[in-house]
């Protein structure tokens, strides 16, 4: 398929990001170039998510602009990959512009169901028949075949690079679709993990983030011993080169919790940040999602951390207008994010979603308005919190991972000296803007934090 050339566009979490550069290194080793202007490609494709209704809205409403683009390009070949591939399957079909449907366990298949598609002209659809049966061997054999030949080469951030830990999750939480179109919870190898992150290494990488949709519930058993997330973050802190390892997402238990902290608090590698979702203060709300545990509990883990890694940043989700969810409960969740004390929160509508335990047993029964209010509230506690805690940085100096130039300009930052505006982060997840030269991308650099805001450290390189 030399020549061809390829769009692709993600609209979906780490994963799907995930995802997306390995399907484009796989189609660039294959021949395919690649555009970032939809109307001058010959195939479109679309990494989808499936978590909120909006989510798919924004996929429906991209694929009507492809339909348009289609009428002058008739040959051009769309792709729906990911998660909403996956839960809608054939229906897509239905949208007239879309020719393959490639659920996120088909994603080594990309190559041949491309080229197939533009021989043949006709519509493909690979998706798994049953989602939720223990995965097959030989699936599971060839997504890690895909994975270790494409992840050396992700690094749509310089330096930087996301590597799966964990493949699905068997946690059901009664709101949530991520079971249903990601498959049973499953371990990787350490061998592979590490394997990977060795060779990412190689290839310039200096800050690893680990994935799991519960990553410290990570485990693998190899003989007689059975591999923790602790272990990974020791083995991945030995590797040469590897300076910052996160991981994302913790759920809130206690298995495995010290030792994580405890590889946090003795790795000087591992970054102290935490994301850890709470989703209600509320413990009738969190029985109803089907969270094991009380805000007790959970605050008491929030202590653990801060006692183990007093440096630490917790970060969390919350999700408001959950079915049932009264005033008093909503309470409870502002009075949790004021004793979190989170660094930042993402505060996201409940959503409905198709064949979710909450979506059959529970009406929806909180008006969209009263969603939106509580939004608008728990935002603004969470801002005033988010802002004492960056104001704490004000006059330090951070070691910061520099991404590359800033998208939007920040008027209050320092004087520019000529140079452009770049951003980064420190360890604890905070992101920094600062003036200095772009080819300090996927560098660390030292700045001095003359200015702060809620959510962005304003500084002076050093
Ligand atoms: N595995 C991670 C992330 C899952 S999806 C975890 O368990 O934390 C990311 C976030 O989307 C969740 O933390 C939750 O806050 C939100 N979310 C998931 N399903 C949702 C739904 N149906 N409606 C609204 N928000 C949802
Ligand atoms: Fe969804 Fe819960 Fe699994 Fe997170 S832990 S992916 S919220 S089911
Ligand atoms: Fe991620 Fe959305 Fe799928 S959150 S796992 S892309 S449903």
């Amino acid at each position: 398929m030399i020549g061809k050339k390829v769009h692709i566009k993600s609209f979906g979490c780490q994963m799907n990001k995930l995802d997306t550069a390995l399907v484009t290194f796989a189609l660039k080793d294959a021949g395919f170039t690649f555009t970032e202007s939809a109307s001058e490609a010959d195939v479109v494709l679309i990494n989808t998510c499936s978590v909120r209704e909006h989510a798919e809205q924004r996929v429906i409403s991209h694929l009507g602009r492809l339909q348009h683009i289609k009428k002058t390009r008739p040959d051009m070949v769309v792709g729906v990959i990911g998660c909403m591939a996956q839960r809608l399957d054939r229906k897509l079909l239905k949208h007239d512009a879309v020719d393959i449907i490639c659920g996120p366990a088909q994603i080594p298949q990309i190559t041949k169901l491309i080229t197939e598609t533009l021989k043949l002209k006709k519509e493909i659809v690979a998706v798994t028949e049953n989602i939720r049966q223990k995965t097959d061997q030989r699936q599971a054999q060839a997504l890690e075949d895909f994975e270790s030949a494409y992840s050396a080469r992700e690094k749509k951030i310089p330096g930087q690079a996301y590597v799966r830990v964990m493949r699905g999750c068997d946690n059901f939480c009664s709101y949530c679709i991520v079971p249903f179109v990601r498959g049973p919870e499953i371990s990787r190898p350490p061998k592979a993990i590490i394997d990977q992150i060795r060779k990412l290494a190689d290839t310039g990488v200096k800050q690893v983030t680990l994935l799991g949709q519960r990553v410290n519930s990570y485990k693998y058993k190899a003989g007689d011993k059975t591999y923790c997330l602790a272990d990974l973050l020791r083995m991945a802190s030995d590797i040469q080169g590897i300076e910052w390892i996160r991981f994302v997402t913790s759920y809130p238990s206690e298995e495995f919790f010290d030792e994580i902290l405890r590889a946090m608090a003795d790795l000087p590698k591992v970054c102290n940040y935490l994301h850890i979702p709470a989703q209600s203060g509320s413990n009738k709300i969190l029985r109803a999602m089907n969270r094991h545990y009380t805000t007790d509990q959970y605050l008491h883990l929030l202590a653990k951390a801060r006692d183990i890694v007093p440096a630490i940043a917790i970060a969390g989700d919350f999700i408001v207008g959950f079915p049932g969810e009264t005033h008093a409960d909503f309470e409870a969740t502002v009075d949790l994010v004021k004793k979190a004390r989170y660094k930042n929160c993402f505060i996201f509508k409940y959503s409905p979603r198709p064949d979710t335990k909450s979506d059959k047993k529970l009406a929806d029964d909180i008006p969209l308005e009263v969603k939106k209010n509580r939004n608008t509230e728990l935002l603004a506690v969470q801002e005033k919190i988010s802002g004492e805690l960056s104001a704490e940085y004000l006059g330090k100096e951070v070691r910061v991972l520099v991404e590359g130039l800033s998208k939007k300009p920040h008027l209050d930052s320092e004087k520019s000296d000529g140079n452009p505006q770049l951003i980064g982060r420190t360890a604890t997840d905070y992101i920094v803007v600062f003036n200095a030269p772009p080819s300090l991308a996927g560098q660390f650099v030292k700045v001095k934090i003359t200015k702060t805001s809620p959510l962005t450290l304003f500084g002076r390189l050093i």
